[in-house]
C-alpha cells in the first residue's frame, strides 16, 4: 500500500474513533468517501495517469475504498449499538403506578335478562328461536287461532303497514313473539323446545307501557307434555329467575286464542314495598297454556300425535321487578346515567346462581 493511502487509513481509524455519535461519524464518512471525499479525490486522479501506472493504483485504490468502508460501517454498527444500550439503561418502568383508568361499556338491562332467560332455559334443554319484527298477519294472527275481525286484534293495538308483497296477506309489526312459535312448527319437526327473546309492538305509551318492548315466547312440543309440565317448567324458571326459592305462584284460569285450557300465572309480592316473595298480594306476570289444537294443524304438526305448551312474559316488566327499576320510558332513553346507575358489568356475565 502506498504511504498517502496507509496515511489515509490511519487518519480515518483516528478520526471515526474520535466520533461519538452517528453524526460525528457521519461527518468522517462524507470526508473519505463522499463526492468530494479524499479518496474520491483520488479516484478521479486516476485518469491522469498512463495505463500501466493507473492498473496499479486503481487496484491499489479499490482495496483501499473496501478497507475504509469496512472500517467505516464497523464504527457505524458500534454506535448504534452504544446508543441503544446508553437507551434502556436510561429507560425506567415503575411497575407501582396504578393503573390508568379504562372506561368499560355496561350491559343494558334488557341484555342482561335476556342472557339470564336463555342461561335458564338453556339448562332445561330449550333452544334459542328468532323471527322477523316485520311479520304478516296470518303468522301473527290467523295461524294463532285469532281470526279476522276477532276483538284480540282490536285489544293488540296493532301497527299495520302498508301492503306489500303478491301474497295478499298483510303486514304489520308483531304484537307478540308468538308468530314465532308459527315459524318454528313450520320449520322444523318435533319434538321442539325453543325460547324467544325478542321485540315486540303495539300502539301503546305511558310510564309502564312502550310502543316497541320485548317479550320472552317459550314453546314445547312433545308426546306427551301436560299442563304439570308447563306449571313444572314456569315454577322452575320464575324462581331461578328472580332467585327467590320459595317464591308463591298462584295460576289461574284464562283465555288466550292459541292455546286451550289457558292459565295466567301470578307471584306473590308486597304492593306497598315492591318487595317479591311475600306480603300477601298477588302481581299478574305471564299468559301460558296448552297449544291449541288448531294452532298445531294450521302449523302442520298432527294434534292426535303432538301436544305442548306455550307461555309469553314481558322483558322489561320482569327485569323492572327483579331489579326494583320503576318507569319503563328509561330503557330506551339512552341516558347515560340511568345506565351507570342500573348497567350490568360485562365482566360478571350471567349465571345460575340458584340453579334450575
Ligand atoms: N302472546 C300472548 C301475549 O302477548 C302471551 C302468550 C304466549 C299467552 C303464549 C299464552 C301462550 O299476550
Amino acid at each position: 500500500m502506498t504511504d498517502d493511502l496507509a496515511t489515509l487509513k490511519a487518519e480515518t481509524t483516528a478520526t471515526l474513533a474520535a466520533a461519538e455519535d452517528l453524526r460525528a461519524w457521519d461527518a468522517v464518512r462524507v470526508a473519505v468517501l463522499g463526492r468530494n471525499g479524499t479518496l474520491t479525490q483520488k479516484l478521479k486522479e486516476l485518469g491522469a495517469l498512463t495505463p500501466e501506472a493507473r492498473r496499479e493504483r486503481g487496484a491499489a485504490l479499490n482495496r483501499a475504498k473496501d478497507e475504509l468502508t469496512a472500517l467505516i460501517e464497523a464504527r457505524r454498527t458500534a454506535l448504534e449499538a452504544a446508543a441503544l444500550d446508553a437507551q434502556l439503561g436510561n429507560e425506567r418502568l415503575d411497575v407501582t403506578l396504578p393503573p390508568r383508568p379504562q372506561p368499560a361499556g355496561l350491559i343494558h338491562p334488557i341484555s342482561r335478562t335476556m342472557e339470564e332467560i336463555a342461561a335458564i332455559f338453556g339448562a332445561m334443554g330449550f333452544a334459542i328461536a328468532e323471527g322477523p319484527d316485520i311479520e304478516d298477519d296470518w303468522r301473527n294472527f290467523g295461524a294463532l287461532n285469532i281470526p279476522a275481525h276477532h276483538s284480540a286484534r282490536e285489544d293488540m293495538d296493532t301497527f299495520y303497514l302498508p301492503p306489500a308483497g303478491a301474497d295478499g296477506r298483510r303486514r304489520v309489526l308483531r304484537t307478540h313473539t308468538s308468530p314465532v312459535q308459527v315459524r318454528t312448527m313450520l320449520d322444523q319437526p318435533p319434538p321442539i323446545r325453543v325460547v324467544v327473546p325478542g321485540r315486540t309492538y303495539r300502539a301503546d305509551h305511558d310510564a309502564t307501557h312502550s310502543p316497541m318492548f320485548h317479550q320472552l315466547e317459550g314453546l314445547a312440543i312433545d308426546r306427551t307434555l301436560t299442563l304439570g309440565h308447563l306449571k313444572g317448567c314456569l315454577i322452575d324458571f320464575l324462581r331461578a329467575y328472580f332467585g327467590i326459592s320459595n317464591l308463591p305462584m298462584r295460576f289461574r284460569s284464562s283465555y288466550f286464542p292459541f292455546t286451550e285450557p289457558s292459565m295466567e300465572v301470578d307471584i306473590g309480592w308486597n304492593r306497598r314495598t315492591g318487595e317479591l316473595g311475600g306480603g300477601g298480594d298477588w302481581l299478574e306476570i305471564l299468559g301460558s297454556g296448552m297449544v291449541h289444537s288448531k294452532v298445531l294443524a294450521n302449523c302442520g304438526v298432527d294434534p292426535l300425535m303432538w301436544q305442548g305448551f306455550a307461555f309469553g312474559m314481558g322483558i322489561e316488566r320482569i327485569t323492572m321487578l327483579k331489579h326494583g327499576i320503576p318507569d319503563l320510558r328509561p330503557f330506551y332513553e339512552s341516558d347515560l346515567r340511568w345506565l351507570r346507575h342500573y348497567g350490568f358489568s360485562p365482566l360478571a356475565p350471567a349465571i345460575l346462581h340458584e340453579g334450575v
